[in-house]
């Protein structure tokens, strides 16, 4: 019985014996996709100029009418990185310097920045334990008059309490853009996780369920919207001169273009997208079986109206019930074999960038500025749930990058389970 055997930890042996195989999700259709852009020699026909290429080539239009389709949603707006279209997206809700945007702490620092980016002020709000996502009692704790959004972020493979912020939204005028960077696919009240509020999108980096190496998908039912993000995607700036109507907030444009190559491959990896989610959906529900019995562990919650696309598998310690704090059991773990195991995710609001509200030159801009109406506060304690997770209760397995066989899932339960029969010698 595993259980009886000595933790490798203490000298035993290692349960997990063979590092698990990275997904390469890469074939042969997206290797031919990308060989036919290099033999047409057009590997971007984007033009910053009025016309039929404004909007790109053959595989990036193609790309975006396939999203939309697989998506449902009306429009679909290709970008370089997700940070882009995050910067995009909040740039298109015509954003005023000094506007507030609430956000979450738990997510990648790109979610606040792009607010810092227009000069915003984001208001960091905590987070539900049970999704990782935003809270919506703390959303409407953080409204001011200068509250111009909600940056929803769906965290780990699971969409936030839409029903909920969109109610909120409602009542106070606000915009809500989505962060759906590790939830593509993810359904939440039989609807896509991102195409719910009135932008978002999702990541197309190498660690995402698809990808183009680097990349981003903006989606939106917005006409207006819509026609905003393709403009600051391409050097709106540019070609604004002869349409004297043209509304120029925040119409500095960038070069924000995804290539033929990436679409093209964006194309293949889009039709593997529900086997692959369909994967780690069957992979967590094996873990969740050998590890829901375990004292002090709370497996990963999936709320009744979604679907949960495990970007990461996320747990929950009750350090009272294990008797043994985190890193502790993390090493253990780790000893085991399982070196993906990790006991921190981010608190955005304790990066330096916030704690030193220090983001453009040196003097403390943007909040040292007049348009910066109020002291945002970024102190410690904002944010207790959150705060509490990194520090004393969360544990997380970034899942999604392996490709877990059968005899994966079964060392990792009996991993936990070495680790938990033997707690009481990690006191
Ligand atoms: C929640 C979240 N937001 C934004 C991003 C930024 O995406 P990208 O790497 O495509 O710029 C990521 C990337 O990991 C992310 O996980």
């Amino acid at each position: 019985m595993t259980s009886e055997q000595a933790l490798a930890l203490l000298g035993g042996s290692k349960t997990v014996e063979k590092p698990f195989s990275k997904y390469n999700t890469m074939g042969v259709a997206e290797k031919e996709a990308a060989i036919k852009v290099i033999e047409s020699g057009n590997l971007s026909a984007f033009i910053a100029r009025h016309g039929e290429f404004f909007n790109g080539g053959e595989n990036v239009k193609g790309f975006e009418r396939e999203c939309e389709t697989f998506f449902n949603v009306k429009h679909a707006i290709t970008v370089n990185s997700w940070t882009s279209g995050l910067i995009v997206a909040v740039g298109a809700i015509d954003i005023e310097p000094g506007d507030e945007i609430i956000v979450s702490p738990w997510t990648m620092s790109a979610s606040a920045t792009a607010i810092l980016h227009w000069n915003a002020i984001p208001v960091f709000a905590d987070i539900e334990e049970n999704t990782f996502c935003l809270d919506p009692k703390s959303i409407e704790a953080n409204i001011t008059p200068y509250t111009k959004a909600i940056m929803v972020v769906d965290i780990f493979g699971q969409s936030a309490n839409m029903l909920e912020i969109m109610e909120i939204a409602k009542r106070h005028n606000l915009k809500i853009i989505s962060d759906t960077a590790q939830a593509p696919g993810a359904i939440y009240n039989g609807r896509h996780a991102g195409t719910i509020g009135d932008i978002g999108g999702f990541s197309l980096n190498y660690h995402k369920h698809i990808h183009t190496g680097e990349g981003g998908v903006i989606v939106t039912n917005d006409d207006g919207l819509a026609e905003k993000c393709r403009l600051i995607r391409n050097h709106a700036e540019a070609i604004l001169e002869d349409r004297p109507e043209a509304d120029l907030t925040n119409m500095v444009g960038y070069n924000f273009r995804l290539g033929e190559i990436e679409c093209a491959i964006g194309r293949e990896q889009l039709k593997k997208l529900p086997s692959l989610i369909k994967k780690r959906q069957d992979a967590a529900l094996k873990l969740n079986d050998g590890l829901k019995d375990l004292k002090g562990l709370q497996i990963p919650r999936v709320e009744p109206n979604s679907t949960h696309v495990y970007y990461v598998y996320s747990m929950i310690l009750d350090i009272e019930e294990t008797g043994v704090q985190k890193e502790k059991i993390a090493e253990a773990l780790r000893a085991e074999g399982m070196a993906a195991i990790s006991t921190k995710y981010v608190n955005v609001h304790q990066l330096p960038i916030f704690q030193n509200k220090i983001a453009y030159g040196s003097k403390g801009f943007p909040w040292s500025a007049d348009f910066c109406k109020r002291d945002v506060s970024y102190e410690k304690g904002i944010c207790p749930i959150a705060e509490n997770l990194q520090e004393t209760s969360y544990l997380g397995f970034g899942m999604c990058q392996f490709d877990l066989d059968d005899q994966d899932l079964k060392n990792i339960i009996s991993a936990f389970q070495k680790v938990w029969a033997n707690l009481d010698r990690l006191k």
